[in-house]
């Protein structure tokens, strides 16, 4: 048994009175992914804010790489190691691809008054990074913004693994990407894993977890609602539980039990009148 990268045992977060999350618990290891998988308002982009260090928790433990640790800031969680990959992305679209790769982080040459940015550093790099992670991008000078959806995510992922992360977190890198895009991504999120970095990857989407996962952790209502790992878990049961598993059941049957009412004479008959 190795240590986890980051462990979080029992965690819990109110807003106010609001239970965002309540005893969570999960483990992200050294080259495995672990997914997080849970409906609108489960807690998912709470427990990110946790693990990125945007928000404390109130109760239970957070660990990384065996450490108690309470996050103050997301300057922190990075000192750490635990970079992460938010939806709306923080890039500036009107910036070439190198800018937006080194945004942050701009190495520069020279001292006192003759310091500048060492443009041509991040050109090549940015492009030998990306090459790495096998994104032939021919032109590292257009603007971010004419990338896709899709290509975007590649590239802070590639920045993630060059900058030395060792925790990479993603929330829904695929939620808006069609099906062809989404693949491209997930074989980079695979990329990071064979880099040896232990993911957190959030989700909707049961098939795309199980293609990539080690690990799943199901939330519902900011609680726990199933942890597996893959051996424990089929597509066919992750789909069913996602997809609401024994709330559908039950909708079947009230379904079942009532038949549409039957018209007569323009006007709905209840089934016991009509027969
Ligand atoms: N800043 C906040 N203040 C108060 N309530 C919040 C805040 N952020 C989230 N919540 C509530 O916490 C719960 C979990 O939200 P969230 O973590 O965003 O879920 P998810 O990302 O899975 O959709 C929801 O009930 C949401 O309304
Ligand atoms: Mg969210």
């Amino acid at each position: 048994m190795t240590t986890p990268l980051v462990e979080l045992d029992g965690v819990s977060k109110y807003y106010g009175t609001v239970r965002a999350l309540e005893g969570v618990s999960l483990e992200v290891h050294a080259g495995e992914i672990t997914c997080v998988l849970g409906d609108n308002g489960a807690g998912k982009s709470t427990l990110i804010k946790i693990i990125a260090g945007l928000h404390a928790h109130d109760a239970g433990t957070f660990r990384v790489e065996g450490r108690d640790t309470t996050l103050s800031s997301p300057r922190e969680a990075l000192d750490l190691g635990i970079a992460t990959v938010y939806q709306d992305l923080a890039v500036v679209p009107l910036m070439p691809v190198w800018r937006n790769f080194f945004l942050g982080s701009e190495p520069t040459r020279g001292r006192g008054p003759f310091k500048r940015l060492d443009v041509r550093h991040m050109r090549a790099t940015t492009r030998a990074e990306l090459l790495r992670m096998g994104i032939d991008l021919r032109d590292v000078d257009q603007p971010i913004g004419t990338l896709s959806g899709g290509e975007r995510q590649c590239v802070a992922i590639a920045r993630a693994v060059h900058f030395g992360a060792k925790v990479l977190v993603l929330d829904e890198p695929t939620a808006a990407l069609g099906v062809k895009q989404s693949g491209v991504v997930l074989k980079y999120v695979a990329a990071a894993r064979d880099a040896g970095l232990g993911v957190v990857l959030i989700t909707h989407n049961p098939h795309h977890a199980h293609l990539v996962g080690d690990r799943f952790v199901l939330l519902k209502r900011g609680v726990m609602a199933g942890s597996h790992t893959k051996q424990s878990l089929t597509l066919d049961e992750l789909t069913r539980q996602m997809a609401g598993g024994s709330e559908l059941d039950d909708l079947r049957h009230e379904l079942e039990r009532a038949p549409a009412p039957t018209r007569i004479g323009g006007h709905d008959v209840p089934p016991a009148a009509a027969g």
